[in-house]
């Protein structure tokens, strides 16, 4: 098949990337000239394990193109994926002018039926507006498709080479077998595909990530309340997860949910559901109850600290929203060095990966001197007061700790992702403080 995909962020190009390497034809479009000239040499603008190796082995079968040329890839492909950015707009809503502009330019360049599909995550009526906006312009046929993805940043390519499930809504026939067609490389049982019409379809992403953000959001809950009653919320979490009901994946408690969905995509639903006239009460304390968690860290090496932290240091490892990402978007790190270093404390930070883009963040918050970062993990540590541990990359799950107690002028660690055993801690002679776990506290 010939495929078109507009846009080149996460999940336009692992999505282009995959389905050229399912035998498609795949253009793939973006605006940004500096970025399409990259992609042709293979040089990718985001870390995601696994892209570089299948967009240069497409590239080179001479299945995935780049261009800027939105005519040429509209006229050559028979299905075309918007899969541009819908930021949060001024009002929490989300902001569909990329989308309609997309739409609009591919309405001008039609030359035969065409299927348009939305792959950006949209509002409920977005396939319609697409569909208004499309007719304006052009007399030739065409279908809309609601095609939300799932991807998990980190696991980005093989969420979409393997999915849970494919969620296709339409109420074309003709639309839903090409879709179906084109997608069935990447399913084993036919059943992991699953038809629906436009507006449920568009909900259904929404209703995935609401749901998933509460989990989170119900678990901080209960892991403050767990550190009340002296119950350890690890503990809890299994005792709960094992329910096959409930199951065990998105229940770690810990500094908040971040990243370029949840946040965004819990207001717009919240958003959504004011338009139509229903407020998501639920929804709504997810979202209030995230915001309180994120500057739970703060708050608490700061009361270790007896109110002071004002020239104080601290280490902090891991920059990026979660480990196997680049990505700073709504990062608990933000607010929690923001939050630090308005008490007048000093950072010294590391993350594998993210530290460019870490530095382009503060330095928008004016925040520049404060932090140092440091290209070693240990080298973080050096003379801090304390160790503060963010996000939970692989290699910060096993460090050193005789290493860490000998750099660092104190003995304390507070852990955002509870990566270490409490008792474990104590013994090492750490002050150790976790999420909803009891506080190690050296005698
Ligand atoms: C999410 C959805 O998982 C994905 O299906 C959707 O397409 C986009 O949004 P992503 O943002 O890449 O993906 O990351 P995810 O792994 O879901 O984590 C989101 C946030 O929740 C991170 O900040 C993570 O640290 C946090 N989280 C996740 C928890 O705090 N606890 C958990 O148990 C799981």
């Amino acid at each position: 098949m010939k495929v078109c995909v507009i846009g080149t962020g996460y999940v336009g190009l692992v999505a282009g990337a995959c389905f050229a390497d399912s035998g498609n034809t795949v253009i793939c479009v973006d605006i940004d000239k500096e970025k399409i000239e990259k992609l042709k040499k293979g040089i990718i603008p985001i870390y995601e394990p696994g892209l570089q190796e299948i967009v240069l082995k497409n590239v080179e079968k001479e299945r995935l193109f780049f261009t800027t040329e939105i005519k040429e890839g509209v006229e050559k492909s028979d299905i075309i994926f918007i899969a541009v950015g819908t930021p949060e707009g001024e009002d929490g809503s989300a902001d569909l002018s990329y989308v309609l502009q997309a739409a609009r330019d591919i309405a001008k360049h039609m030359n035969g039926y065409k299927i348009i599909v939305n792959k950006s995550t949209v509002p409920v009526g977005t396939a319609e507006k697409v569909r208004k906006e499309v007719e304006k312009i052009t007399n030739h046929p065409f279908d809309v498709v609601s095609n939300p993805e799932f991807l998990k940043e980190g696991a980005a390519v093989q969420d979409f080479l393997k999915p849970d499930r494919i969620v296709i809504g339409t109420n074309s026939e003709k639309a839903r077998k090409i879709m179906v067609d084109l997608y069935s490389p990447f399913v084993r049982k036919k059943e992991r595909i699953i038809l629906m019409d436009n507006v449920s379809a568009e909900l259904t992403k929404y209703a995935a990530n609401s749901m998933l953000a509460t989990r989170i959001s119900f678990m901080n809950d209960l892991a403050n309340l767990a550190e009340k009653v002296g119950a350890d919320i690890e503990k809890v979490r299994i005792g709960i997860g094992t329910d096959s009901r409930i199951g065990l994946a998105f229940l770690f408690p810990g500094v908040g949910y971040g990243g370029s969905c949840f946040p965004k995509d819990v207001k717009a639903i919240l958003k959504t559901g004011e338009e139509y006239g229903h407020k998501l009460s639920i929804i709504d304390a997810v979202e209030r109850l995230n915001k309180e968690q994120r500057k739970i860290m703060v708050d608490r090496v700061t009361n270790f600290f007896k109110g002071d932290i004002k020239g104080k240091t601290f280490a902090i490892w891991g920059l990026s929203f979660k480990p196997n990402t680049d990505d700073m978007r709504e990062a608990p790190a933000i607010d929690i060095i923001k939050g630090l270093v308005e008490k007048g404390a000093k950072i010294q930070a590391y993350d594998p990966v993210a530290m460019e883009n870490a530095k382009k963040v503060f330095s928008r918050l004016g925040i520049n001197e404060e932090i140092t970062y440091c290209p070693k993990q240990y080298g973080a540590l050096q003379d801090a007061d304390a160790l503060i541990v963010v996000t939970e990359w692989m290699e910060f799950r096993k460090p050193d700790f005789e290493l860490i107690k000998k750099l660092m002028a104190g003995n304390t660690i507070f852990d955002g992702r509870n990566i270490y055993k409490p008792e474990q801690m104590k013994e090492l002679g750490f002050n150790y403080f976790s999420i909803g776990r009891k506080p190690v506290i050296q005698g």
